[in-house]
């Protein structure tokens, strides 16, 4: 049957061959692809089963030398990729067993979490999403591979496109936050950085994206949790971003440890056959997590590791991460039938055409002196304009900053986070060096020069400390300065893996150290350097001035710096709801409305509530008693220096037809006194569909640069597909209806306008 639709769609590839070939100039291509599935073809008929299946497998060989036992099995043909090698003169020996001891002479991949740059790290990438700047993200991601593929690394286990709306969740830190298009635009932005155009080319690595699919919506925002998304929330929102990356050219794709919907993700023919293959007609490889074929047995799923290598193989994931399953069971399991050879074929083909595309048939080795140095002053300057961009200013009383260079006379700089190389660099940084890092007190003593004497104290020893020991000397000097900046937040390995947290109040005695600085007098600024949003309810009072830089990477401290004194105005916008209290999670702006929303008429806060209260002025409305139902700042939020100003909205019809485009536009005007980035945002309500819609979805956004007083007509345009949903029956469809659409600075923008979507018929017969 297999076989058949493959017969069927080669023959219809070459048709569409022969039509392309006449009239389009990309035809050269599309001749490509033909002779590699040849090549492909012609390989695969010369491998044994045992050759097949060695393709399938990947294994961690991290130290500096080759155990004789790998060094057997890569000239046996067994072994399809290496992972977290990255000493170049390993790689090259491998490689060299690979290609000429084994007999087919199959070059291998070389994987690693190459996530927010190599030795040059980058922020986490929910900075990164911060910036809403895609071009910058596809260079950030540009620069990582190069450095990376410097080592011989050809594959990156990234982007992670896993949607997040659980703070709790440590991994929020390496996504790109809770909205699908953002997510969409991002995860693309990092496959194109990544892999470039064609990635064949020197310098370009694979990308993957992970976690297929659902990781994000653990449940509890406890790692590795069970996650039940029904399937239209799945198609509407966690498969978006997946969908974006495979048609910007993603290579591959790694399966989630987690369990969707009873059945996990390793071993889930709906994701990875249904969606993944005859959907979208994805024809990279699928790549398991680590171990998770064989955790298909610990989650109650198979009975054993044989089961497991059954119920991934049948599901067709191609190769598995760092353990044994396949290698062990998959010969009996062709014996005997259960796994047939043509989807072993199929498997080892999608695995070998990656290769063949990548070039490393040609030239699998690495001479490291065909690249530009390692953390090189451009790949510096992209991580400093990525940290730059990234830093969002979430509170700015009476214009606390930007402190004013000339006007000081003394700062004091306090806190665990200030003068910490590897603190800065976030989670998942194999191979950073924090060496490379500046500091925010090396760039602040070093951009304020001799004449503002800065004293700095670090007042608590890590993020999570209990002492108070350190406070007195703290508070001393900050009565002794003419302002205060302090740089608290989560240390690295707070977020992450496997780090989650039940309770995302500033660890420690941070909230305790603010309040004693506060009492000191002097304008506090606190800078927050964490992997995920945190509740920072209760320290707003303590603060004059507030700035989440995430972990910003080896160049966070220049870029700090450079918003501190005004150099750069922050521009960062959040790309995750930060709630007041951890009890909303999960929260997003993208929410339902339900059928009881809260407003501020129906809502009582329970310190206000009478005793006794009638029932008949219960309000009966969707919030918490505490907490209400805001957030404490919303997806999209982020102050600037200076004020923008949005008005004159419109659209180019207030009635289309199914399938016409309409232009919406607005104008943004600076209003204040210092040129800076906005990032304008449109958001769009579908007010009725046949599945109920969000209140609010992003369609778009561009990053703008206005001077003081200027102002610019900013233009969208929505297509047919930005108001398409997954319906009641999963299919994509476009309905007829009424549509609102705002254009501002926020997911709280109010400037809004609307349009009619009609039916062809019904529109001519107005
Ligand atoms: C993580 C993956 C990662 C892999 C290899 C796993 O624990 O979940 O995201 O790519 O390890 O390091």
């Amino acid at each position: 049957m297999k076989q058949t639709s493959k017969a069927i769609s080669v023959y219809l590839a070459g048709v569409l061959y022969i039509l392309m070939s006449m009239n389009h100039p990309m035809a050269g291509e599309q001749k490509g692809e033909s002779d590699l599935d040849r090549r492909v073809t012609e390989l695969l008929g010369r491998m044994t089963v045992a050759e097949k299946i060695g393709q399938m497998s990947q294994v961690n060989a991290d130290g500096d030398k080759i155990p004789g036992e790998l060094r057997a099995a890569l000239k046996a043909g067994e072994i399809g990729s290496i992972l977290n090698q990255v000493n170049v003169d390993v790689v090259n020996e491998m490689q060299r067993i690979a290609v000429e001891e084994s007999r087919l002479g199959i070059p291998l991949m070389m994987g690693r979490d190459v996530i927010h740059g190599f030795r040059t790290v980058q922020p986490i990438p929910l900075g990164q999403a911060a910036t809403w700047n895609p071009e910058l993200v596809q260079k950030g991601a540009r620069a990582a591979a190069v450095e990376a593929a410097s080592t011989g690394v050809n594959w990156t286990f990234a982007p992670m496109i896993d949607i997040s709306r659980d703070p709790r969740w440590g991994r929020i830190a390496e996504s790109f936050g809770e909205d699908p298009y953002l997510t969409g635009v991002l995860g693309a932005a990092m496959v194109k950085g990544f892999q470039g155009d064609d990635f064949s080319q020197p310098g370009n690595i694979a990308a993957c994206g992970k976690h297929f699919a659902g990781y994000g919506a653990s449940e509890s925002g406890r790692d590795y949790n069970t996650t039940n998304i029904p399937e239209n929330e799945l198609r509407n929102v966690y498969l978006p971003p997946f969908k974006a990356a495979v048609d910007a050219g993603l290579a591959t794709i790694m399966t989630s440890f987690s369990d969707l919907n009873g059945v996990p993700a390793s071993g889930n023919r709906f994701l990875l056959k249904q969606v993944l293959r005859d959907e979208w007609q994805f024809d990279g490889f699928v790549v398991s997590d680590w171990a998770s074929i064989e955790q298909l047995s610990v989650h109650g799923f198979t009975a054993n590791d044989r089961e497991a290598a059954y119920e991934a193989a049948s599901a067709g994931l191609n190769m598995e991460m760092a353990t044994s399953a396949y290698a062990s069971h998959l010969p009996e399991l062709l014996d005997e039938g259960r796994v047939s050879m043509a989807e072993l074929d199929a498997m080892v083909a999608d695995i070998l055409r990656i290769k063949f595309r990548m070039g490393l048939f040609e030239d699998p080795f690495t001479d490291p002196s065909d690249y530009p140095a390692i953390a090189n002053e451009g790949h510096l300057a992209i991580a400093e304009q990525l940290a730059r961009q990234s830093i969002v200013l979430l509170e700015n009383r009476n214009h606390t900053l930007p402190l004013a260079k000339e006007a000081l006379g003394s700062l004091a700089v306090i806190g665990p986070l200030a003068d910490d190389p590897y603190e800065q660099l976030g989670t998942w940084i194999f191979d950073g060096d924090p060496a490379i890092s500046q500091t925010p007190l090396k760039a602040i003593r070093q951009l304020l020069g001799d004449r503002v004497s800065v004293e700095y104290v670090r007042a608590m020893e890590t993020s999570r400390s209990r002492s108070t020991a350190g406070f007195d000397e703290a508070v001393q000097a900050a009565r002794a300065a003419d302002a205060v900046v302090v740089f608290l937040g989560e240390e690295s390995i707070l977020s992450g893996e496997t780090h989650s947290r039940a309770d995302i109040d500033l660890p420690g005695k941070q909230n305790e150290l603010l309040t004693a600085l506060h009492q000191a007098g002097k304008p506090v600024i606190a800078v927050i350097l964490a992997g995920r949003p945190l509740t920072l309810g209760d320290i707003i009072d303590d603060v004059d001035a507030l700035l989440f830089a995430w972990h910003p990477g080896a160049m966070g401290g220049p870029a700090i710096a450079d918003i501190l004194f005004g150099v750069e105005p922050p521009s960062g916008k959040l790309p995750a709801t930060f709630p007041l209290m951890v009890g909303q999670a999960p929260i997003y702006y993208a929410h339902k409305n339900t059928g009881r929303p809260a407003t501020p008429e129906k809502f009582t806060h329970m310190d206000d509530l009478p005793v006794r209260m009638p029932q008949s002025s219960w309000g009966f409305a969707s919030f918490h008693l505490d907490a209400g139902y805001e957030p404490l700042y919303e997806f999209g939020y982020g102050l600037s220096y200076t004020e923008f100003v949005y008005s004159d909205i419109e659209v180019s019809d207030s009635k289309i037809e199914m399938g016409e485009e309409i232009t919406v536009q607005a104008v943004v005007r600076n209003e204040g006194r210092v040129e800076a980035d906005e990032v304008v945002q449109l958001y769009v309500r579908d007010l009725v569909g046949n599945v109920t819609r969000p209140v609010k979805e992003l369609k778009g956004f561009q990053r703008i640069r206005l001077k003081p007083g200027e102002s610019r007509r900013v233009s969208f345009v929505l297509g047919p597909n930005d108001l398409a949903f997954h319906g009641r029956d999963m299919s994509l469809i476009t309905e007829p209806g009424d549509f609102h659409v705002w254009v501002g600075g926020s997911s709280n923008a109010e400037l809004q306008t609307a349009f009619t979507l009609v039916a062809e018929q019904s529109r001519s017969s107005n």
